[in-house]
């Protein structure tokens, strides 16, 4: 690693195909600090089995992910792209740092108090842990930066709080990580319920528009976009959740401001036009990462290749910090035999 350039990490779940508020709120992100930054990619199949997966499935959809992070625009050469559980130092640190977090932290986390409402008794330990995986994933590559959406705010919060505590209960360890949240697009909503987050883990797929949705289901989508009655198009997040959501996604997707969007959009009259023209520019954008994505998925060899260099080269950092984290806490040295 270049000692010179700061370290970006994030995660990704592989529970189902990553939606536009993936790409919008993160993805986008990931690719563009890769020029500047030191940075690790992860697929967190470790976090997605926090709910029950099919275990095909979830196998098929990682390397999907894969896939679909460099068509993307992630350079697998440039950036550290591998999945979780190849690299067991995340458990490991884990484990550590639960001794090293509160009950009180955990169960005030938003995420758990939603997932676990109405059945208290019987959700899974993963859940209330998953901040400390998360955590961990963070702490492990000694990060400056964190490209993240908006609700991963508190579990960024809270690594911030345990690295500063022990680093305190030792001496300085791990960096204490800062939050990268755009500036716009770091909450897209739900399309048929503007007041809800766009999440891949929905039931119902008119709520999300998928990276890999067809240009067909896109339009239809977005024609039955839930907005509101006044046939006015102009950007207030209040007042206008809908109105202003299709507004944040035309202007990422054309890289226009806000600004500029409403002044093309408002020009076009009604909703109608209005809902055609975002719906073209998703699908001009996604069209380049759709064709990549067919032409790698097919390549078996070269996803492999990927997977088992990057889940070396994080190993090889994750382990040095592992490594340091254990004697500080007072693990035996492993005592090499005398030949
Ligand atoms: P996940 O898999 O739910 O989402 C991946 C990233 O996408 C962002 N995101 C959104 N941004 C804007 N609008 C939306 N509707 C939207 N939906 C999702 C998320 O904020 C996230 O940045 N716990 C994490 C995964 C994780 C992680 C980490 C992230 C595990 N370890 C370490 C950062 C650092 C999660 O479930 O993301």
């Amino acid at each position: 690693m270049e000692d010179n350039k700061k370290v970006v990490f994030s995660g990704i779940q592989p529970s189902g195909s990553p939606t536009i508020g993936n790409y919008i709120g993160a993805i986008r992100n990931y690719v563009a600090l890769q020029e500047e930054y030191e940075c690790f990619y992860s697929v967190v199949d470790m976090h997605a089995i926090t709910v029950r997966q099919n275990p095909a499935e979830l196998r098929q959809a990682t390397r999907n992910l894969i896939a679909l992070l460099i068509a993307c625009g992630l350079d697998p050469d440039k950036s550290t792209l591998y999945v979780q559980s190849h690299v067991p130092a995340h458990a490991e640190l884990c484990w550590i740092l639960n001794c090293f977090t509160y009950m009180g932290e955990l169960s005030r986390m938003i995420q758990f108090k939603e997932k676990s409402k109405g059945n208290e008794n019987s959700v899974v330990v993963g859940l209330l842990d998953y901040p400390v995986l998360q955590v961990a994933d963070i702490l492990l590559y000694q990060t400056d930066l964190v490209p993240i959406g908006a609700d991963q705010k508190q579990h960024l919060e809270i690594t911030r709080d345990v690295a500063i505590r022990f680093n305190n209960a030792f001496s300085p360890t791990f960096k204490v990580p800062e939050i990268l949240i755009p500036e716009v697009g770091a909450r897209i909503m739900s399309i048929n319920d503007p007041t809800k987050k766009m999440s891949k883990s929905s039931d119902d797929p008119n709520s999300y528009i998928l990276i890999l949705d067809k240009p067909e289901d896109i339009k239809r989508k977005i024609k039955r976009a839930v907005t509101d009655s006044d046939n006015e198009i102009y950007f207030d997040e209040e007042n206008k959740p809908g109105v202003s959501n299709l507004i944040t996604i035309y202007s990422v997707m054309t890289g226009k401001t806000i600004d500029e969007s409403v002044k093309d959009l408002s020009a076009l009259g009604g909703y109608g036009a209005f809902k055609e023209n975002v719906a073209d520019a998703v699908i001009a954008a996604l069209e380049p990462v759709q064709k990549r994505y067919n032409d790698l998925i097919s390549d078996k060899g070269y996803i492999d290749s990927v997977m088992y260099n990057n889940a070396m080269k994080a190993s090889y950092v994750a382990n040095k910090t592992l490594s340091k984290v254990k004697r500080k806490v007072g693990f035996a040295d492993l005592p090499r035999p005398k030949a």
